[in-house]
């Protein structure tokens, strides 16, 4: 029993003198004295050995040693994990890895934006195919077969079948619309385009477009005009200037042209305006009657306004972006800078 006791008192000493800092060191701490085979566990196995009217005491010694080393290995634990910061190589102060977020396309951007600004004056959204049959790109659209205008937009046919092509526009869409619904109509129709061009900076085989259509009684050139004034207006800011010019259109008559004041050089003259201090940003014009026509709406109770934009150019002149390749390019360094909603 003395002995017991004697050994008892060593380790406590021996357990009040360790210097313990890091959780390898409280590890080996808790095996060397609570593993299985640890020293309370090897001090337990000498009860047998008690004579019996000396077990109790013995009892609460051991019992007493065990709460003692286990209240011990508590408080060691609690140290080194204060001092985790110098010992360990994981550094929990670091702020975490960013999730990447990524940015919407340019296009996309100024897309949304001209959709949500005719969307306020009632104009819903209507798509189609890209790939098409010739009369619903050209042939509906007061284009027929042999037309010089159809050189204006020069597209790529299927081997398959020549009868159909990749739109050149997304009139396409319109002429889908006036077939499947009655006046009044009201839509946009954003979409991508393609015609067979060169690719440069100033030209692509293709691009995207926003159209619109408004067919309804007694609409006139002047609803056209304020249509298209509020629109850029609500684009570009109040002070932006507008112009129409004559045009020829196939589809539309009378057709014109819009032009806004640059807004590069203000109007005084920069190469993007070509030194004219205008750039033209849309085709516009009243819906041909041989149009209404060719979908059963009578063109003598109805009239209807139509336009066209390129969102490339709008958005070249919202972000200066000069060349046309950069859409396309998929630059995150071009791509990332388009972070804000316009
Ligand atoms: N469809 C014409 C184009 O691509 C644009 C336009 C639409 C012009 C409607 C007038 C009216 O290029």
């Amino acid at each position: 029993m003395n002995h017991l006791l004697q050994q008892i008192e060593n380790y406590k000493q021996e357990i009040n003198n360790c210097a313990i800092t890091n959780a390898d060191e409280v590890e080996a701490f808790r095996i060397k004295y609570l593993g299985t085979k640890g020293i309370v566990k090897s001090i337990m196995g000498f009860m047998k050995d008690v004579p019996n009217e000396q077990k109790k005491e013995a009892g609460q010694l051991l019992n007493e040693f065990k709460l003692f080393v286990e209240a011990k290995y508590e408080s060691l634990k609690a140290v080194s994990s204060n001092n985790q910061d110098n010992t360990s190589t994981i550094d929990i102060t670091l702020p975490g890895s960013p999730t990447l977020v990524g940015s919407r396309h340019p296009i996309n951007l100024v897309r949304n934006k001209i959709v949500s600004i005719f969307q306020r004056l009632g104009f819903a959204i209507a798509e189609g195919p890209e790939i098409e049959d010739d009369w619903h790109n050209f042939g509906a659209m007061n284009l027929p077969e042999d037309h010089p205008a159809r050189d204006m937009q020069d597209t790529f046919y299927i081997h398959q079948n020549p009868a159909w092509l990749l739109r050149t526009h997304t009139s396409s869409v319109q002429a889908r619309v006036m077939e499947n619904q009655k006046p009044p109509i009201r839509v946009i129709c954003p979409g991508r385009v393609y015609r067979n061009e060169t690719i440069s900076a100033r030209a692509h085989c293709f691009f995207h477009q926003v159209e619109g259509l408004y067919i309804d009684e007694k609409v006139s050139f002047a609803d056209l005009k304020q249509t298209l004034y509020f629109f850029v207006q609500e684009m570009f800011g109040k002070d932006v200037k507008v112009r129409f010019r004559p045009s020829y259109f196939p589809f539309t008559e009378p057709s014109a042209e819009m032009d806004i004041s640059c807004l590069i050089c203000n109007n005084n003259g920069c190469n993007v305006c070509k030194h004219t201090g205008w750039v033209e940003i849309l085709g516009s014009g009243m819906v041909h009657p041989k149009v209404l026509e060719n979908f059963g709406i009578d063109s003598n109770k109805y009239t209807g306004f139509a336009f066209g934009m390129g969102v490339e150019r709008i958005c070249q002149l919202k972000y200066r972006v000069n060349d046309l390749r950069l859409y396309s390019q998929n630059d995150v360094r071009f791509l990332k800078q388009f972070t804000s909603v316009v």
